[in-house]
């Protein structure tokens, strides 16, 4: 459920009118909903409840959406932050997430970022090779710590996913092949500046299916298992993220959150540990849409182009993953029609939607790409020397831009002419 609605036949985020608020801000322009976010938060938190320990730990996962309004909001509803870089961290700390609710992912850490992570005292690592155990048990002792980690393991499970946004089958670059997972628990044991305290797993994401989730906590239990029987105290297992996200009206929704818990309450029965998920995509996916104005209408052989001011620089996965998004017409007329949706960009990759049955538009109309709150502004980039889009959050009646617009200055202000092509 989101609080995006035809009002008087006018498209609202909660009670902003999205015509009026493309009239204030321009477009292409991000906008969230800050009643979503929280609701989605609410809905996951609540599945989850009580799992494992009882104190399950809710990590929204930074990398779908980092703005600090975001991250804000979401860290007053109580969730801790998946991060994996210095720059989500640092975010992830000015929103206000408190550092024990922080994990730190990713395969390539810096020696910076292990640093900065310590700093900050997070709670744990989620470490994805052998060499990060070396790193970071240097970089600990060196600091005159003990850091809590969690061996990644990369179970070797399908997730039925898209192949860019797979990451637990045996050819990903993601986790320690969980075959050498005891060998890699033993190493970590080995040093003092190091406490193996948990094991996590992130097979991919846009999940619809439960089963590849189940197989690898199954895994994961196993895993433990052994690792008990070694001796290892096992306090946390981080599930990682995945579930699914409806980007379609008229297919079938991915399995709600409600069934993911129960899965999950079924396959980590007496576990007897912290669990730690790390939701993105379902907190903010349908908690953000992209405006843009139709710029005009062009009739090709046999297609016709509607052409609009957001491009793929602004919204990349329909161009990156082949990604569906609904197109609403933030003025309905009830009409609709055939059409090539295309951004200004010169590149024929440029193309949110073939040949969609959409509503009508024609030239100056405003459509809202839906479900775009995630994994959105922050993969936007300034190609063809475009804007970087805007983000604005709403809440109730209230709204703010809470990234404003880079414009051609802003951006030519952090380049400089080499000495020898000063005049
Ligand atoms: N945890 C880890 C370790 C991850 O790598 C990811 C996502 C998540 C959690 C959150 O997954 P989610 O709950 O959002 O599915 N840009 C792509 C998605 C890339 C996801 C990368 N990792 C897209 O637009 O579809």
């Amino acid at each position: 459920m989101n609080h995006f609605d035809t009002r008087s036949g006018v498209l609202h985020a909660e009670g902003v009118d999205l015509e009026q608020l493309a009239a204030s801000v321009g477009t292409p322009v991000y906008v969230y909903s800050a009643a979503t976010l929280e609701r989605h938060y609410q809905v996951f938190a609540a599945a989850v409840a009580g799992l494992g320990d009882g104190n399950p730990l809710v990590a929204f996962a930074a990398k779908a959406n980092p703005n600090l309004s975001v991250l804000a909001t979401l860290a007053r509803c109580g969730a801790g932050a998946d991060v994996v870089s210095a720059g989500e961290l640092a975010r992830a700390l000015a929103a206000g997430v408190p550092a024990n609710r922080i994990v730190f992912s990713g395969v390539g850490k810096q020696v910076f970022e292990l640093q900065a992570g310590i700093d900050a005292g997070i709670l744990q690592f989620n470490v994805e090779s052998e060499a990060e155990i070396e790193m970071l048990a240097a970089v600990a002792a060196s600091a005159g710590k003990q850091v809590d980690i969690a061996v990644r393991v990369n179970p070797g499970v399908d997730a039925k996913t898209h192949a860019k946004i797979s990451t637990g089958g045996d050819d990903n670059k993601f986790g320690i092949p969980i075959a050498r997972a005891e060998a890699a628990f033993a190493q970590a044991a080995a040093h003092a500046s190091l406490n193996p305290v948990g094991i996590a797993a992130h097979i991919g994401s846009q999940l619809s299916d439960l089963d590849p989730l189940e197989e690898t906590f199954g895994r994961l239990g196993a895993l433990m298992g052994r690792l008990r029987g070694l001796g290892h105290i096992i306090e946390r297992v981080d599930l990682g993220g995945g579930l699914g996200v409806p980007y379609r009206a008229d297919l079938p929704a991915p399995p709600l959150p409600e069934v993911y818990g129960a899965m999950v309450a079924r396959a980590t029965k007496r576990w007897d540990v912290r669990l730690i998920f790390e939701p993105g995509r379902l907190i903010a996916g349908n908690a953000g849409v992209l405006l843009s104005r139709v710029i005009l209408l062009k009739q090709g052989v046999a297609k016709t182009f509607v052409v609009v001011d957001a491009a793929m620089n602004d919204l990349l996965r329909p161009s990156m993953y082949g990604a569906w998004h609904d197109i609403a017409a933030v003025r309905p007329t009830g009409e609709q029609m055939t059409a090539t949706v295309v951004g200004p960009v010169c590149e024929s990759g440029d193309t949110f939607a073939d040949d969609r049955d959409m509503p009508r538009v024609t030239g100056g109309d405003l459509i809202a790409f839906l479900t775009a709150g995630a994994y959105g502004a922050t993969m936007a980039s300034t190609y063809n020397s475009r804007d970087l889009v805007p983000e604005v959050m709403v809440s109730g009646d209230r709204w703010a831009v809470v990234s404003a617009r880079r414009v051609a200055a802003d951006m030519m202000a952090l380049d400089t002419r080499a000495p020898w092509l000063e005049t």
